[in-house]
């Protein structure tokens, strides 16, 4: 009956896809719960470097059912784009074995225009948003003038809803930002055309998976973005607008919360965020750019450079109060081969005063300087690294000190983005 929710740790692209990649070949079931193609998730394999945004990782371990869960927000054209590019580069038909929601909500074309002219206007204040229409579409759910994927098997009811709607949001388009109306029949014929490519794909998702799990399958929940961008938790307003926390796994797909048996969190061996925001770690000299230069730390997907700091354990440990992880990750260890040194903050000042605990408001992390240690670097490549024995004794005590401080063990250190590239340390699914 066990869940698996895999989470992001800290702002986003900790290496989840990797890491689903790797688990889902011990997997019934990978579902997607939370985002939109906000997420970029990247596999290397012998097919080729994937970033998918929507379809979860788990497609290359063939005995997987994949599910887009009713908390994804979804733009069709993305997903059938990325089932064609996938069928197309490994072979694989995923449509076979991957459903969406009834319940998914739909990014339609004028929340991207709503996206990219709430960005213009907040000017040095932007979000700076993957612009894929994620918000506005979050918005639109919560404000009930959403639409789901069930509603494109009803063309005939969707179209005066739609009618209604888009009234609104043009005016909300035209009249308080002085853009473009969005024309009612172009986007219904979007519809139509989605209709066509996503109905087969549409199914109860709920069902599916409570069935599995009563069935004693084995579920692992994919999470997007992080848990310092998560809507309630994380640096607000700073944030995406959904939960990628371990809540939001449950609610995203609909299952049992008592079916979660693991929660895993997913942290990179430094820290990385993209867009707007505090970042106390953050390094905007020469060792920031050679992180990021080494490790390629540009967007999966927008290209945009992400932002690169030390290891911050204050932001760590109030992500693992947070989502209770059972189990944790630790990725791109390998990164910071060659380094002389590494650093770790552990505590901030804050105005003067050293703290411990992550702040609650944002304008006081803003504030916050990192208290860094200085851990010796190790000479000795860690790079794709399959066993723990093997790790040089510096690589092995920068680990077991950051275990140390997040409270949680490593059961899996990723050292290179190859699903081989993987020292297991303990099993996290037990078949
Ligand atoms: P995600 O959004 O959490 O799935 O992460 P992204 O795919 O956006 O970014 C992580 C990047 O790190 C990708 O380019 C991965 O291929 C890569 N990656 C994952 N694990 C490792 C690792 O252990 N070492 C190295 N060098 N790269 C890794
Ligand atoms: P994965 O799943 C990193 C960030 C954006 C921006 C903020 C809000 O690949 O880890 P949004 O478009 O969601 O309204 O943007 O959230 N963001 C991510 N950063 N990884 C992601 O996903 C992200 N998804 C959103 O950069 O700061
Ligand atoms: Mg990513």
């Amino acid at each position: 009956m066990p869940a698996y929710a895999l989470l992001g740790a800290q702002w986003g692209d900790e290496g989840k896809g990797k890491i689903i990649d790797y688990l889902a070949q011990e997997a019934d079931i990978v579902a997607r719960f939370s985002g939109g193609n906000n997420a970029g998730h990247s596999v290397w394999n012998e097919y080729g470097k994937f970033s998918f945004h929507l379809i979860p990782c788990g497609v290359f371990s063939p005995q997987t059912t994949n599910l887009i869960g009713n908390g994804v927000v979804v733009n069709p054209d993305v997903l059938l784009g990325e089932i064609a590019d996938l069928k197309d580069r490994s072979g694989i038909d995923i449509s076979e074995r991957l459903v969406v929601s009834e319940h998914a909500h739909l990014i339609m074309p004028y929340h991207i225009v709503l996206d990219r002219l709430a960005e213009e206007a907040l000017g040095s204040g932007a979000i700076g948003t993957t612009g894929m229409g994620v918000g506005p579409a979050y918005s639109d759910k919560a404000a009930r003038r959403g639409f789901r994927a069930a509603d494109l098997l009803d063309l005939e009811s969707l179209l005066p809803r739609l009618d209604t709607v888009l009234q609104h949001t043009n005016a909300v388009i035209t009249k308080v930002y002085g853009g473009t109306e969005v024309p009612l029949d172009e986007v219904f014929e979007k519809c139509r055309r989605w209709a066509e490519g996503l109905a087969p794909l549409i199914g109860p998702v709920e069902r599916i998976a409570n069935r599995a799990l009563e069935a004693g399958r084995h579920v692992l929940l994919e999470g997007a973005q992080g848990a310092l961008l998560d809507l309630d938790h994380g640096t607000y307003p700073y944030v995406t607008s959904s939960n990628p926390t371990v809540g939001g796994a449950c609610v995203g797909v609909g299952i049992q919360p008592r079916y979660v048996t693991s929660v895993i969190g997913v942290f990179k061996a430094y820290c990385t965020r993209v867009g707007a925001g505090p970042m106390p770690t953050e390094l905007d000299d020469e060792t920031g750019e050679r992180i990021r230069e080494l490790a390629q730390e540009f967007g999966t997907t927008t290209g945009r450079p992400r932002r690169v700091g030390w290891f911050d354990a204050v932001a760590a440990r109030y992500s693992a109060q947070i989502n209770g992880y059972t189990s944790a990750v630790l990725t791109r260890l390998d990164v910071l081969d060659g380094f002389d040194s590494v650093k770790v903050c552990t505590a901030y000042d804050l105005d003067g005063e050293t703290i411990t605990e992550f702040p609650g408001a944002v304008a006081a992390l803003a504030r916050c300087k990192p208290i860094l240690e200085e851990l010796p670097g190790w000479d000795s490549p860690t790079a794709s690294t399959t066993e723990l024995d093997s790790l040089p004794p510096r690589a092995r005590a920068y680990v077991d000190h950051l275990q140390e401080l997040i409270g949680c063990p490593f059961d899996l250190i990723s050292t290179g983005p190859y699903r081989h590239e993987t020292i297991k340390a303990r099993a996290i699914i037990e078949v």
